[in-house]
């Protein structure tokens, strides 16, 4: 029996002290380990997590400060840590080989799904500790770390591992957006449970943690029939009448949202958007509903006072069925209070990358393959070879096509979306993204210029099974 709606209060994942600063980096330590947690009511659920928690601690960091963050494996399995929306060198970038084995890892022994000793040649493999180093050289954004083990990414994200990091800049402090309990980050993920408690996950052999990807079943993904909101199971929050930012994140492995508010405010144009994956727009956009592919990040203001005093505001996702098409409530109170925040008309200066400096344009289409798994231009996700070689500092054109719904994902570099099915950008294609929904038989046009680092880096696709099951090719920035 699942738990009734709007009884859990909305839990805030806390925010992740540095152990030390200097004058141009912060430190910080997660352990990956196992945690008995809470997550129904009354039920003891095993998670993998960061430091004990799902999601895992924010990380809050600084533009132009580097973050340097040291991770201890202390899981049952090898892992891999992605800052997705980091602009991060390559071997910080937690490519899928890049395996970090659990503290006393035997090093003869076989690591599951990677037989022999393939990962040492196209890996680099460290056991107990990895430190990563995000520089810092990105303007504010709501970003966030996931596990992205090669085959296993799927099953380690519905375990648990996840969280947020947020990117703050001067530019953005400077606005007078809501802050503090006013500023609120919401992940959304669907989660299935079994009748013990455990987190319930198709694999394609329960019994072999060394197969990777699920059954045909869930060839499109795996959806659960429960919807959490930072961990929580369909919580509620009180909120003054006053404007709150929300940073809305699709954690989901698969499932895809349009949120709206219900009641809407009279008048319409609910949620007020004013960021995307990579930062503030340059103005804000208005909607009555979102959609969220999954990884795609939108920052919202809502103003509660909108409302009457007292009223209870439910988050629908209207993709859903029964309980799946409830998301979470906001009561609003009846008390008096000031809201010296606003949403001003300007928000951001935002460059427009030039489709004049184009120097190549790239097709890549994402399909099922004629045998199991899923494909970018034909091709399973093989480690090293890569389907682009774009040059450091050049800016490029990427078109994505689609047969079915797959969230288009490119490391590395946010892009701007120049087209979509041939004309103007979509309602929700705005500002700098990383991720990027394609519906059925679409194709979306992409600017991107390629920053900073050179190395290996990945696209793929962001429902995670997809990618588990091959959809994912690397490119190589030379
Ligand atoms: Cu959010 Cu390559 O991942
Ligand atoms: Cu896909």
């Amino acid at each position: 029996e699942l738990p009734p709606p709007f009884q859990v209060p909305l839990p805030v994942p806390p925010v992740l002290k540095p152990v030390g600063s200097d004058g141009t980096s912060d430190y910080y330590e997660i352990t990956q380990q196992v945690a008995q947690l809470e997550i129904l009511p009354g039920v003891r659920t095993e998670a993998w997590t960061y430091g004990g928690s799902f999601p895992g601690p924010t990380v809050a960091t600084r533009s132009g400060r580097a973050a340097v963050i040291r991770h201890r494996n202390q899981l049952p399995v090898p892992s891999v840590v992605h800052l997705h929306g980091g602009h991060t060198p390559a071997d910080s970038d937690g490519y899928p080989m890049d395996l970090l084995l659990p503290v006393g890892w035997d090093g003869a022994r076989s690591i599951p799904g990677m037989p022999g000793m393939e990962h040492h040649a196209a890996g680099r493999c460290v056991t107990g500790e990895r430190t990563n180093t995000y520089p810092g050289h990105q303007r504010a954004a709501t970003l966030w770390y996931h596990d992205h083990r090669m085959g296993f990414t799927g099953p380690g994200v519905w375990r648990g591992l996840v969280g947020f990091h947020l990117v703050h800049d001067d530019e953005e402090a400077a606005l007078p957006l809501p802050q503090g309990d006013r500023d609120v980050p919401l992940m959304l993920a669907d989660r299935s449970f079994a009748a013990d408690g455990s987190f319930a996950y198709p694999a394609a052999d329960p019994t072999d943690p060394a197969v990777p990807g699920v059954t045909d079943d869930y060839m499109n993904g795996v959806l659960g029939d429960v919807i959490l909101v930072n961990g929580a199971p369909w919580p509620r929050l009180d909120v003054d009448r006053a404007r709150y930012r929300l940073r809305l994140l699709n954690a989901s492995n698969a499932r895809l949202y349009r949120l709206e508010l219900d009641p809407q405010p009279s008048g319409g144009d609910a949620l007020v958007q004013i960021g995307s994956d990579g930062g503030l727009l340059e103005a804000p956009v208005t909607h009555d509903t979102l959609e969220l592919s999954p990884a795609e990040r939108f920052d919202v203001v809502v103003d509660f006072s909108r409302y009457e005093p007292g009223t209870s505001v439910c988050l629908l996702n209207t993709l859903g069925t029964g309980r799946t098409a409830e998301v979470m409530r906001f009561d609003v109170s009846s008390r008096r209070v000031t809201d010296d925040a606003t949403v001003p008309e300007r928000l951001a200066a935002v460059e427009r990358l030039d489709p004049d400096a184009v120097v190549a344009t790239r097709d890549f289409t994402f399909r099922r393959s004629r045998g199991d798994g899923w494909t970018i231009n034909g091709e399973l996700f093989e480690p090293g070879r890569d389907l682009a070689r774009p040059a450091l500092g050049s800016t490029e054109l990427w078109r994505f096509s689609s047969d079915l719904h797959h969230s288009v994902h490119v490391h590395l570099n946010h892009f701007q979306v120049l087209a979509r099915n041939g004309d103007d950008p979509g309602p929700y294609d705005a500002g700098w993204k990383d991720t990027v929904g394609l519906r059925p038989a679409e194709a979306v046009e992409v600017l991107v210029r390629f920053t900073d680092y050179a190395g290996t880096y990945l696209l793929h696709c962001h429902n995670l099974e997809h990618e588990d099951m091959a959809m994912m090719a690397d490119f190589v920035v030379e």
